[in-house]
């Protein structure tokens, strides 16, 4: 549990998600100082947040920093440190670190290791082939024709999965991966797998090495244009909870949390930090997509506003094994996260601008790639913020998040106007 000191607490990373979870953080009357290495122009100036200019890959850099500074709780955000091991180096200098040692990690910077993971552990998941070489990739094509998502095997900047429609697009991609080594040593190894047409969820869940319990689930809209067109983003809006996840509830326990349960209590999974499982439902019922071994983007900002319970309690538990200790306790209010982006996001992104914005009742502000110059919040990225509203009904969130955009600009500001439509269109049929 939780002890009775001041805590000081350092998030890695850089991101909106980020923001949230320092925003969460210093909520906690046990926080005294929460640091965000190397944070962005919103964590600079959260309560209680600091500032530590160290990139995410500088382990020794952030293993000094924790140690000099005493910092009781390390939280890793991103995909790229934790597939490098920064919790077994933190850890081996006696840090606390919540997060995946690099193996646990392997679930998310793996495609085939985890496609086999699922595969032994009988959860559904669509059929798949690995491929060592661009030869075994294109006569498994010729033999398979079902085989029309292809997946780089390493971490891949969120641009590793290819959805194709026919052969030929399959082989372009193979093309891109093996041919051109657009991927470089991530794309040594592709999986090829079976598309399955049907509506996403994520469901995060923290373990704490024996125990699972599930985060508020959400939909996340990677596409970058209105009705899911455009290509694939780090994601432009998510809501919470989720409505498709309250009808397939008991599928997804049985099927896919509680054989994790098990293999978390019989040694068949070891994992500590956030399990995220991406799951599609079709006409068979729900599915894994993939797993992730990290907090959600933009996921995160849109559960932080619902979460009632305190989240660096949750997380410490998580270190000390005490997770079956804890309740997470969510606010029944539906949440709607639009993220802002550079006008020509994804291609490129946008540097310099200023930032305004004012307050709005109900919403929260959390910044991605922006930066404090001269004492003005600039753009430093593309996806730039995200601005997060909760209300009693989901339509009524949208509809807060929408006007509060408004007062919000920076030059060249973009977002979907569609976040969250779904929600409110089902719930006007059902
Ligand atoms: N929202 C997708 C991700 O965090 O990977």
């Amino acid at each position: 549990m939780l002890p009775e000191y001041p805590l000081k607490i350092l998030v890695i990373g850089s991101g909106g998600r980020e923001h949230a979870l320092c925003w969460k953080i210093a909520q906690s009357d046990r926080v005294e100082k929460v640091f965000c290495a190397p944070g962005n122009g919103g964590t600079a100036r959260e309560a209680k947040c600091e500032n530590v200019p160290i990139a995410v890959m500088d382990f020794p850099a952030i293993e000094k920093f924790a140690i000099e500074n005493k910092v009781d709780l390390v939280v890793v955000g991103p995909d790229n440190p934790l597939a490098e091991g920064i919790v077994d180096s933190l850890e081996k200098a006696k840090l606390r670190v919540f997060g995946p040692t690099r193996e646990q990690a392997k679930l998310e910077w793996s495609k085939a290791h985890s496609k086999r993971f699922m595969d032994r552990l009988g959860l559904p998941t669509a059929r798949y082939v690995v491929c060592n070489s661009h030869e075994e990739a294109k006569s498994a094509v010729a033999q398979n024709p079902w085989a029309q998502v292809v997946k780089v095997d390493g971490l891949a900047l969120g641009k590793g999965v290819f959805v194709c429609d026919n052969e030929t697009e399959v082989l372009a991609a193979l093309e891109q991966i093996f041919g051109a080594k657009t991927f470089g040593s991530a794309g040594e190894t592709v999986v090829l797998e079976e598309k399955i047409v049907g509506e996403e969820l994520s469901l995060l869940m923290l373990s704490d090495g024996k125990h699972l319990v599930q985060m508020a689930p959400c939909q996340d809209h990677k596409r970058r244009f209105d009705g899911d067109k455009g290509p694939n983003t780090g994601g432009m809006g998510a809501y919470s909870p989720v409505e498709l996840y309250d009808r397939y509830k008991s599928q997804i326990e049985s099927k896919i949390v509680e054989p994790l349960q098990k293999a978390l209590s019989s040694g068949a999974l070891t994992f500590k930090g956030v399990l995220y499982a991406g799951i599609i439902v079709s006409e068979s019922g729900p599915e894994l997509l993939e797993f992730n071994a990290r907090f959600g983007d933009p996921e995160t900002q849109a559960m932080m506003p619902r979460l009632k319970s305190d989240l660096l309690e949750a997380l410490w538990a998580c270190t000390s094994g005490e997770l079956d200790q804890i309740k997470m306790e969510w606010s029944s209010n539906s949440s709607c996260c639009v993220v802002a982006v550079a006008e020509q996001y994804p291609t490129s992104s946008s540097k310099g601008e200023e930032v305004t914005s004012a307050d709005h009742p109900n919403t929260v502000l959390y910044q991605a790639g922006t930066k404090v110059v001269e004492g003005k919040v600039v753009t430093d990225g593309g996806r730039v913020l995200a601005v997060v509203a909760t209300a009693p009904s989901m339509e009524e969130a949208a509809k807060t998040c929408y006007t509060a955009l408004e007062k919000v600009s920076f030059k060249g500001m973009d977002y979907r106007k569609d976040i969250a439509r779904r929600a409110f269109k089902q719930c006007l049929s059902s």
